[in-house]
């Protein structure tokens, strides 16, 4: 199945619509389950995320897709000026707001409304964009993709977090049924929403593979595209530049 035909209800609203309607549902227990089914391993992967970017020392960030802000909250180590979160979810958002708040970083890291794939800031814009578990959620990939490149300055950087499939049987095996039972058993226990931790792992698989993304990422004008399986294939980031 096509990545974009995968959706969180199968309704006839648009993905985008659905997408941010699931966030807006379990915004406020966002956080504690993110924590509990990946068993805290997400913040060591945003860690690498910004070990990536501290050689460029950017200074104008864009986080897309940043939901409670936490990928944004873990670039403000780089010591950037600006800190920009968007999303299409407001009850994501609102949770990230008081985070970032209680955190004294709203100085640095201020968060709007905004969808990937329409959002306008000027061309050549940031030094650097991230995003952490969302390009799986957007509705037009390549479209997404394109308007992230369009505001990356000349030499800027991409690096996005993304679930993947694993290829080894044995991890294959134990991640079938992870996400096929414990999460959306745990997700349906502490979420109102049902559907949101099944369409988690329907996602994860429909979405283009390792070398796939990359390779999309190239067709799109990204140079130096690259990627890193995390955790045993769990995970992956993926690298690329504007060129100069
Ligand atoms: C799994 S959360 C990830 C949040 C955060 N980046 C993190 O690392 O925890 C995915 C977020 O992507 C947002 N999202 C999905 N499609 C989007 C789009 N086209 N533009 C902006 N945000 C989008 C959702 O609303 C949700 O908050």
């Amino acid at each position: 199945m096509k990545h974009d035909t995968v959706t969180p209800y199968n309704t006839q609203h648009e993905k985008k619509e659905q997408v941010a309607q699931m966030f807006n549902n379990i915004a406020g227990r966002y956080d504690l389950l993110n924590s509990i089914l990946s068993l805290g391993i997400h913040k060591g992967w945003r860690k690498k995320c910004v070990n990536i970017l501290q050689e460029k020392q950017p200074k104008k960030i864009l986080d897309v897709a940043t939901g409670t802000g936490d990928f944004a909250i873990a670039c403000s180590k780089l010591k950037p000026e600006t800190i920009i979160g968007i999303d299409i979810s407001d009850g994501m958002l609102k949770v990230g707001r008081e985070k970032i708040k209680n955190l004294n970083l709203d100085s640095v890291i201020s968060l709007k409304n905004g969808n990937a794939e329409t959002i306008f800031f000027p061309d050549s814009n940031f030094d650097a964009i991230v995003v952490g578990f969302g390009v799986r959620n957007f509705q037009d990939l390549k479209k997404g993709l394109r308007n992230l490149h369009r505001m990356l300055k000349p030499g800027g950087q991409l690096v996005v977090l993304e679930f993947s499939y694993p290829r080894n049987a044995i991890v294959k095996a134990f991640y079938n049924f992870y996400f096929s039972y414990i999460t959306p058993f745990i997700g349906r226990i502490f979420s109102k929403d049902t559907r949101a931790y099944s369409y988690l792992t329907e996602s994860v698989k429909a979405f283009p593979d390792n070398e796939k993304f990359t390779t999309l990422m190239s067709e799109i004008g990204y140079v130096n595209s690259n990627f890193t399986a995390l955790s045993m294939g769990i995970a992956a980031i993926y690298t690329g530049e504007k060129p100069k």
